[in-house]
Order: C-alpha cells, then sequence, then structure tokens
C-alpha cells in the first residue's frame, strides 16, 4: 500500500482538532479568527506526526499566510514523504453565521501525486460512480452533459439533481437546467460538500456543475477518487494569475484535467464537520470531552467511514 494505513487516524485526528478549534467561534461572526484557530490546531498536530510533509495546497504563499502556507514543511521529519492539500476551514461564512455544512478537509498523498492547483477559480463538472469513463465533458452544452448523464442512468433530465453555487456567474447554467426541468441544489457556500453530496448515498445529488475555488477542487478530486467517482476541472484565470500559473509549471493553461490527473496515485481524505449538517454531525462540546464526525477515506486501503471520535478537552 502506497500511504502508510496509520496515518489516516492521525490526519483525522488532525481535522478533529482543527475543527474543534474552529468550533468556538461557531455564530461569532468572525470568520477571520474562527479560519485561524483551525489552521493552528491543524498545524500543531501535524507537527506531532512522523511524517516528511508538505503543504502543497494551503492558506495562500508564504508572505501572505502566517501558517499553512503553500511550500511549508510540517511533521518531525521521520516518516514517509507525504504532500498535504489543507482546507482547515472549508465554509468560513458557515461558522461566523452558524449555519450547516462547515467542514474542516485534508487530503494526503505520495510526494508530487497530488495536482498543484494555484489559489484561483476553477470550473468543475462532477458525477458519481459506476458511470462510463469521461462521460460528461466542461466544453459539452449543459443540455448534453444532462442527456448523457440521464441515459446513463436510465432516467430522465427531470429526475436528475444538481447542486450548483448560487452566484450570478452560473446564471446561465442554472437557466439551462430550468428549462430542462432539472431539480437544483443550490448552495451558498462550501463546493467540498456540494461534491461530496453526488457520492453521498442518502443525498439525491447526481451531478456538480459551476466554478469555484481551485483548492477546494483539488480537495474534492481526492474524495471522489475513493468513491469512484469523476470530476473534470480546468482553471480559470486572469492576467496576473496566467503569470503565477505558468511559475508554478503549468504550460497549457487551458488544460482540461480529469481525476486521474489530479490525483495520481493513493490518497487520504479527511473532512470533520465543525456545524452540522446533510453530511455528518458538527462538533458536540461536552463538559470535558467533545464529539467529532469525520469523513475518512483511503483510497487504497479501501476505508471509507463516518468516524464518531470523542476527545478529552
Ligand atoms: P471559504 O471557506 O474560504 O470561505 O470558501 C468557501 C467557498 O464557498 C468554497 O467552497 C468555494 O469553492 C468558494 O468559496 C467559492 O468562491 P466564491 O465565494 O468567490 O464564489
Amino acid at each position: 500500500m502506497s500511504l502508510k494505513p496509520e496515518y489516516l487516524n492521525l490526519f483525522v485526528n488532525a481535522t478533529e482538532k482543527a475543527a474543534y478549534g474552529a468550533s468556538k467561534f461557531i455564530g461569532k461572526n468572525d470568520k477571520i479568527a474562527a479560519d485561524q484557530a483551525a489552521v493552528d490546531s491543524m498545524r500543531s498536530e501535524f507537527n506531532k506526526i512522523d511524517m516528511d510533509g508538505k503543504i502543497v495546497i494551503g492558506e495562500g504563499e508564504m508572505d501572505e499566510a502566517p501558517m499553512l502556507f503553500i511550500g511549508e514543511k510540517v511533521g518531525t521529519k521521520k516518516g514517509q514523504k507525504i504532500d498535504l492539500a489543507v482546507d482547515p476551514l472549508e465554509g468560513t461564512n458557515f461558522v461566523a453565521k452558524n449555519l450547516p455544512n462547515s467542514f474542516s478537509v485534508l487530503a494526503a498523498a505520495e510526494e508530487d501525486k497530488l495536482f498543484f492547483a494555484p489559489d484561483t477559480y476553477m470550473e468543475k463538472i462532477a458525477i458519481g460512480s459506476n458511470l462510463p469513463k469521461n462521460l460528461v465533458d466542461l466544453d459539452n452544452s449543459v443540455e448534453k452533459n444532462i442527456s448523457l448523464l440521464a441515459e446513463a442512468k436510465n432516467t430522465t433530465p427531470d429526475k436528475i439533481t444538481v447542486c450548483i453555487l448560487d452566484r450570478p456567474r452560473h446564471d446561465e447554467i442554472i437557466f439551462s437546467l430550468k428549462k430542462m426541468n432539472v431539480n437544483l441544489k443550490l448552495i451558498s457556500d462550501g463546493d467540498v460538500a456540494g461534491i461530496i453530496y453526488i457520492v453521498d448515498q442518502n443525498s439525491p445529488v447526481d451531478m456538480y456543475m459551476g466554478i469555484g475555488g481551485g483548492p477546494e477542487g483539488v480537495l474534492a478530486a481526492a474524495a471522489l477518487s475513493c468513491y469512484g467517482g469523476q470530476i473534470q476541472t480546468r482553471l480559470v484565470l486572469d492576467a496576473d494569475e496566467s503569470v503565477k500559473a505558468k511559475k508554478m509549471g503549468i504550460t497549457d493553461l487551458k488544460r482540461k484535467y480529469n481525476i486521474d490527473d489530479m490525483i495520481k496515485g493513493d490518497v487520504i481524505f479527511c473532512a470533520t464537520a465543525i456545524t452540522n449538517g446533510d453530511l455528518a454531525n458538527g462538533i458536540k462540546d461536552q463538559k470535558e470531552f467533545y464529539e467529532a464526525s469525520t469523513i475518512a477515506l483511503h483510497k487504497e486501503g479501501k476505508v471509507n467511514t463516518l468516524f464518531k471520535n470523542k476527545h478529552k478537552k
């Protein structure tokens, strides 16, 4: 197995500590403080882990973020070489405003196996497991993608549900979906969870589409890669971001990335709920303990579990 299985529990512990850190700011209308608490806790847990870790997707670049910046080395340097994509607080507004579906999220892979996405927007289209490979494509019309998916699922467009961020930039897509009588799940934030819905047994979502954060796209790809789902992405870059992306080694700025281009081997994915949500219960703070629920996935270990752990405060 490529990633040692014992890393799963250690990474679950890191997102659980980060989620607990952020949970103290639920409903405080202070997303910066909530994010900082999550970052501090995750970093402190990482540095206890025997790994030669490197943040490849994190809280920005060295000069703009104090911790868990891209390129930051974490861990004791004793174990496996591991690249980490982290979003210690995915859904900062949800925590600040006490709304459902905030998570602390990470993905871990062997060195150079995660897509090194810049912190820009990304076009995304994702579908669940057990469907023909490369069934949908970013360059197809909305109508074509919906028809292909409906046909593959042996159903009709009015029985398909699409999750999409509720943003003016998606007005045209939403218009096309409504014209086809497709069901919508419009989310105000949090497209990592938005993409996980398509593989969640209890959720009616069949497809995710639209533009969201690039880092979130890599994290969602890590989760889908464990579930056998599919995602295709393409970076959305302005002039300055194009220069940055080139400096990062991306030569074809218009390239479409499929899941195997983004996640090249084994991967671990952990997402701990901070506020209650559709996918997991949030942090339950009790007197001496707190309880955390974590979606814990390890591709090669074939682990796909909702962990429920109690931690002493
Ligand atoms: P934060 O947790 O960093 O606030 O990100 C939330 C989020 O909704 C992501 O899930 C999503 O990818 C991105 O923001 C969308 O960006 P925008 O709000 O600019 O449309």
